[in-house]
């Protein structure tokens, strides 16, 4: 049992120090914003996660985990794990980092001035390469190491690949008593997920532990981000080959995607990618390699983004050719605001960009999403959003599916027909029967099929 804390307590954070707990880790969770540690201390989700909630309200029943906003709390721990967030900078691409600046000051002030062993700060925000050795500087006034632990979680599967990671990074100090005390204590706190003994699985493997250099551990999240985002962006591309030949891109990524080097992930091909990670990291992989003196080594991140945005306004297009070339008085449905099923996180989301530019185009615009609908409250207020699929098609001169749930993927055309105005349905992620809907008299657009 390691003494851990844990400091950011979002998506990251809240899941990292929960599962640590599950692992059996004495934990705490700090973050500043008072709202989020009560609701946490209570045992509540601030944001919706499969598997979360159960995993977080047994471990704070268990006593093994608690929350503050109290660094001081943290101050005893072996291992602290940074987790806030790093956002696109509000003046240009690269990452702000002054969360990761206000988090590691706290931290530092209430760590004992003479620890009789060497703490362990273990960072796993997505930080510009050379972070972890200026902090590393920061922290030897307190005898304290730095190491770089990158997180690889996606959401909507955070707490499963938390605990089942596909790989563990270690980024460790160049000097090796350092490296070797930090590599213990992680080993320590990872053990049972290196074994492949985690929690309630019978079907062990081991992980792989990749142990490396503080620049390579920082570079393999924005690479392993860029090369995902570049995928996607590939087959967007595709996308609108296609729709300019009559091909079928779902068919293209599915022959392509049988060899394997190539293999059939992450080509789907739709709206785009949005969210928290991969819009900012390739924007702040660019901004640090132009500081770096490279000016030109990721141009193409430049066009990966380009022609993620393209996607957006090309599913406004569609919808105005499809109303006759305009948008304007018509009222569209849009099902769909998180940047991804199986999460309410809207940020970057193309749902909401596309409704935006849709109503600024002069639509009557009705959005609705199963778990999103408190966040677009908070933060897309601006935009019309309603609880249900029928309160959102009802007399709709079209319905646009921009987020793959569940509940739309399987949605019976046959019921939402008699429902809209107009029999028109645009697929921005290539996720419905098209036949299934043109049988319910729906003329069907999709991106690229
Ligand atoms: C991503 C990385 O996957 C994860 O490893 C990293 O730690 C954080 O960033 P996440 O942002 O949770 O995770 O979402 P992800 O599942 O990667 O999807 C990103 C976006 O790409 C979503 O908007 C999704 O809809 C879109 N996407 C994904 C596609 O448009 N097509 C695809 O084939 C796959």
């Amino acid at each position: 049992m390691t003494k851990i804390s844990v400091i950011g307590c979002g998506y990251l954070g809240a899941v990292h120090a929960a599962s640590m707990a599950e692992l059996g880790h004495d934990v705490v969770g700090i973050d500043t914003d008072a709202n989020k540690v009560e609701l946490l201390s209570q045992g509540k989700a601030p944001f919706y996660e499969p598997a979360f909630d159960a995993l977080l309200s047994r471990n704070v029943d268990s006593g093994r985990l608690k929350f503050s906003t109290n660094f001081a709390d943290a101050a005893d721990a072996a291992v602290h794990f940074i987790g806030v967030g790093t956002p696109q900078r509000a003046d240009g691409n690269g990452a702000d980092l002054k969360y990761v600046d206000a988090a590691t000051d706290s931290l530092l002030a209430v760590l004992p001035e003479q620890p009789t062993t060497a703490s362990l700060i273990a960072g796993k925000s997505t930080v510009p390469v050379g972070t972890a050795a200026r902090l590393a500087e920061k922290f030897a006034a307190k005898g304290a190491i730095v190491a770089w632990n990158p997180e690889f979680l996606r959401e909507g599967f955070a707490v499963d690949d938390t605990l089942r990671p596909d790989r563990i990074v270690y980024g460790l100090p160049a000097d090796t008593d350092g490296a070797a005390r930090a590599e213990a204590l992680l080993d320590e706190v990872y053990g049972q997920i290196l074994s492949g003994e985690t929690y309630n699985d019978t079907d062990w493997t081991e992980t792989p532990k990749v142990v490396t250099d503080y620049a390579t551990a920082e570079l393999v999240k924005v690479a392993a981000n860029s090369f995902l985002a570049t995928k996607i962006s590939f087959i967007n591309a595709m996308a609108e080959i296609c729709d300019a030949t009559g091909g079928n891109v779902t068919t293209l990524a599915e022959a392509i995607g049988y060899d394997d080097r190539i293999g059939k992930k992450f080509l789907r091909a739709g709206v785009g990618f949005g969210g928290g990670c991969l819009p900012k990291d390739i924007r702040a992989f660019q901004a640090r390699v132009d500081e770096l003196g490279l000016p030109r080594t990721l141009d193409f991140l430049h066009d990966v983004d380009a022609v993620n945005q393209r996607q957006r306004s090309r599913a406004v297009s569609k919808l105005a050719d499809a109303l006759g070339g305009d948008v304007a008085g018509k009222t569209i449905a849009v099902l769909g605001a998180a940047f991804k099923p199986d999460s309410d996180d809207i940020r970057d989301s193309p749902a909401v960009d596309i409704a935006r530019q849709l109503r600024d185009a002069g639509a009557t615009v009705r959005v609705t999403d199963p778990k999103a609908g408190p966040v677009v409250a908070r933060f897309a207020a601006d935009l019309d959003f309603v609880d249900t699929i029928e309160a959102a098609v009802a007399d709709a001169d079209a319905v646009a599916v921009l987020t793959e749930w569940s509940d739309y993927r399987d949605l019976d055309p046959s019921t939402v027909a008699p429902q809209v105005r107009r029999r028109v349905v645009v697929d921005g992620r290539n996720c419905l029967a098209p036949q299934r809907w043109r049988d319910a008299g729906f003329e069907y657009i999709a991106m690229g099929r």
